[in-house]
């Protein structure tokens, strides 16, 4: 399936059949989990996989997801900052992001949870950690629904509602970005999921640089989002060999606009 067709029929599960996850499927999870935290940095970040979905579910119905929602799950990944840097949180979410594409190939489903509401003792003895912080919880498994389903337009911003020209506040046109090559990558970025699908990312090109901001900053929850939707950039970019890193700088303040990343064209 072409990139663009696959991320924009991505959408969150939240149904998920009641079926734990095979030997060999749980195998294959663990060796890509592998394989990703070795490229993100073991001194930066951790995974954390629990198999017995059932005892996490239990533990967290009322404290995890959006207002005490709990996702119910055959299995979990969990994300583990080893350190404070807010450049670790935004490195993780992308991580997970693309360990998200894999597992899809395993035809396995997922949907983010937000945990920051939970308790960090709770969070420890549920997942058996000592040190960092638990800042994100993946809910995987075999989705109920299986058929592919296409995002609709009217949750999404228009791209001139979130890609600037030169500055903060100057809307991009079609155009401008055309002229680029970069109308179809924004046009499909904006599908990443973000937290309460809040949509923070704002960009702003200039010249051969793309710049990252966080709009109304509210925490560890926005820098997630901004790992996502980097993520995201990355692989459509792959399209218009677009090989660039990221170079991750979070300033966070209490500015309208924090900046988080930067990216050559
Ligand atoms: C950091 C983060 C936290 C999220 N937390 C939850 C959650 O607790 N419960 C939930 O149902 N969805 C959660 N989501 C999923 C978003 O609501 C969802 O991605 C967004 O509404 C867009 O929908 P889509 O993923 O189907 O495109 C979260 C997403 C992100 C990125």
């Amino acid at each position: 399936m072409l990139t663009t067709q696959f991320l924009k029929s991505r959408t969150s599960t939240r149904d998920f059949k009641d079926i734990k996850l095979d030997e060999g499927t749980l195998e294959k999870v663990y060796k890509m989990v592998d394989e990703e935290i070795v490229k993100l940095g073991k001194d930066d970040l951790a995974f954390i996989v629990q198999s017995d979905g059932e005892s996490v579910y239990k533990a967290l119905d009322g404290l995890a997801g959006y207002r005490g929602v709990m996702i119910k799950a055959p299995a979990y990944l969990a994300l583990n900052t080893l350190n404070d840097n807010p450049a670790s949180l935004v490195k993780g979410a992308y991580g997970v992001e693309e360990l998200i594409t894999k597992l899809n190939a395993l035809g396995l489903g997922t949907c983010w949870i937000t945990v920051s509401d939970v308790d960090p003792e709770v969070k420890k003895s549920i997942f058996n950690y000592d040190g960092g912080h638990l800042n994100l919880l993946l809910a995987v498994g075999y989705p109920v629904d299986e058929s592919v389903r296409e995002h609709q337009f009217d949750d999404r911003l228009g791209i001139g509602e979130f890609v600037y020209m030169d500055r903060l506040g100057n809307s991009a046109t079609n155009e401008d970005l055309e002229q680029r090559g970069l109308e179809d990558i924004f046009a499909y970025a904006r599908f990443a999921p973000s937290a309460y699908n809040a949509q923070p990312w704002r960009f702003v090109v200039v010249d051969d640089l793309i710049n990252l901001y966080i709009k109304d900053y509210k925490g560890d929850v926005n820098l997630l989002d901004a790992g996502i939707i980097m993520y995201y950039i990355d692989k459509l970019g792959e399209s218009i060999s677009m090989g660039s890193n990221w170079e991750i700088e979070p300033k966070i303040n209490n500015d309208e606009y924090v900046y988080i990343a930067s990216k050559r064209l």
